[in-house]
Parts: C-alpha cells; structure tokens; sequence
C-alpha cells in the first residue's frame, strides 16, 4: 500500500521522501507501528507500513470496532473547527496533528477565513513530511516537528510563535492523541492554558474506560491492550482526570460528552468510549 511497504513487509520509502533524505536522516522507524501510522491506515491513507498494519490487525482483532471510532474523532475534530470559526477563532494550534487525510484544518478554516493561521505541530517524521509537503507554499499554515510535552518548546518554535498572534484567541486542538501520552498532562496544559488570550479555546478528547456501559467500557479496553507493543501505547484516564485539562476555562454546551455527541447529541450513532470538551479562556483570569 502507497509509500509504506512491498507485500513482504520491505521498507521503502515515497520518492520524494526519499529523494530529499534518507531513511535514518528523518529518523522513522519502520519496525515499531505509532499511532500517526495506524491511523492513517484505520482512515484508508497509504502513509503507513508493514509494522504499522500487523499493530493495526491486532487493533481490530481486539476491537472490530476501530476503524469506526478513527473517523468518529476526525468528524469530531472537523466540526469544532467549524464551531471555532463560526465563533470567531480563526488561528488553531494543532498538536498530534497527525499525518494529513481529508478534511484538514488548515482546509476547514481556510475555506472559511482565506486569512486563517494554522500552526499543525506532530513528533512523528512521516505526519510532519506530509503535513509539509501538502501545505508548502500557504502563508498561513507551518509545520513543526515538535513534543507537545514541552510546551513552551512548542510555544517559542518559529512555526508558531512567528505565525500565531497569542494576543488575540487562539484555538489549541489536541485530537486523538492525549491517549497516548503518559505524562502530567495537567501540568503541560495548565502551561498551553497560560499562553492563552480570553476567548481563546482548548478543545481535546481523550479515550476512557470510565463508562457507565461495562460492555463499552470492556471495549476501550481491549483498543488499549491491541496497541501493546507500539511506539505509543494508549493510556486511558478518566473522566475528572480529563476534565481536570481544562481546569478555569468555561465549558462550551454541552460540556463533556462522547466525541459524537458533541455539540449535539447523534441518536443511532454509538458512542465510541472518549470524552470530548472545548474549552473557553474566561475574560479575567
Ligand atoms: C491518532 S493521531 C490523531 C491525529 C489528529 N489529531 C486527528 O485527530 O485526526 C495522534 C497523533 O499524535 C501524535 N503524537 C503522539 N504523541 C505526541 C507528542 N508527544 N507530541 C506530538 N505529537 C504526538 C502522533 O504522532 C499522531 O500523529
């Protein structure tokens, strides 16, 4: 499939990218499967591979459900960008941005506001080579390869500091990725909530076993145990320690909810075991 792999599993590499560095120079490790890879397959991309599909194999054999709940999060991401510009917001600080399919931020916003800024900011090389690859040459968009563990590395990094005024609202999307990040998570956003102007918006979602459905919570489960033994296995939190990431900002209607009930509840769609919120910077702080 695309760039990824020959049917045995060989690496080998798109011939742009390939062109441009080696494989050692942009430091992607084809044997161990991370989570831009096997979600750019569970979303049909072809910028994954061999290592990448047997995680995803597994993904789905612990949970048939998977590939539903990938493009469940991204319509969830597409419509709080939507809901960010319909409110005003039209910079957005993309961390785990994740390697581009359809239905890009940086599509979204500016098919609405031509003069949008958005910053998309992944550790992964093959999601930022594409990300730059497929935004080159848009004055309002950057790419960084960046931890969004260090955030005022994050902050201060030219891609962003140089594109996004932080004077006036800033929408920061982390998207399917908290999950996969086992650290202070409170401490690192206290720090992003910091850098924000009122009005400005934090919008996340986070996987979570913490349901009132055993058999949905049985299944959040069982999407951790098939990412064991990636580069970037999935921690589950639950849901006062989710909301506890967006401590001080006023929570938008209806608060926090399952991605597809946000902002409005989708009757016959199932939940697919996360929470979602988008949070706004107070007037006075
Ligand atoms: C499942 S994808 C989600 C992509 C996108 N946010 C979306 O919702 O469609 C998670 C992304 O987060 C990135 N990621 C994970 N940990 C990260 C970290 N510490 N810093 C930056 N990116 C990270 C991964 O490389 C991956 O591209």
């Amino acid at each position: 499939m695309g760039e990824g792999s020959d049917d045995e599993g060989t690496p080998r590499v798109g011939t742009h990218l390939a062109s441009m560095m080696t494989m050692s120079e942009v430091g992607i490790d084809f044997e161990r499967a991370n989570a831009a890879r096997i979600y750019d397959y569970f979303l049909g991309g072809a910028h994954n591979f061999a290592s990448d599909r047997a995680q995803a194999a597994t993904i789905v054999a612990a949970n048939p459900d998977m590939p539903r709940v990938c493009r469940l999060n991204r319509d969830f991401l597409g419509r709080v960008v939507r809901w960010c510009l319909a409110a005003g917001v039209d910079q957005f600080l993309d961390l785990g941005s994740g390697v581009p399919t359809v239905g890009n931020v940086h599509e979204i916003a500016l098919a609405a506001r031509p003069d949008a800024r958005v910053a998309y900011v992944d550790f992964e090389p093959v999601a930022v080579h594409h990300a730059r690859d497929l935004t080159a040459g848009l004055d309002g968009v950057r790419v960084v390869q960046g931890d969004l563990r260090q955030p005022e590395a994050v902050l201060r990094d030219p891609g962003v500091a140089g594109l996004l005024d932080f004077d006036r609202p800033v929408a920061i999307l982390a998207i399917a990725v908290l999950h996969f990040i086992d650290d202070d998570l409170p401490s690192i956003f206290g720090r992003y909530r910091a850098a924000l102007a009122p009005g400005s918006v934090l919008a996340l979602n986070h996987g979570s076993a913490d349901q009132d459905d055993p058999v949905l919570a049985e299944a959040v489960r069982d999407i951790q145990r098939g990412y064991r033994g990636a580069a970037t296995p999935v921690v589950l939190r639950d849901r006062a320690e989710i909301r506890e990431l967006l401590d001080g900002f006023e929570l938008v209607v209806p608060g926090l909810v399952d991605p597809v009930d946000w902002p409005v509840e989708q009757p016959g769609v199932e939940p697919i075991g996360a929470y979602a919120a988008v949070g706004r910077a107070p007037a006075a702080r």
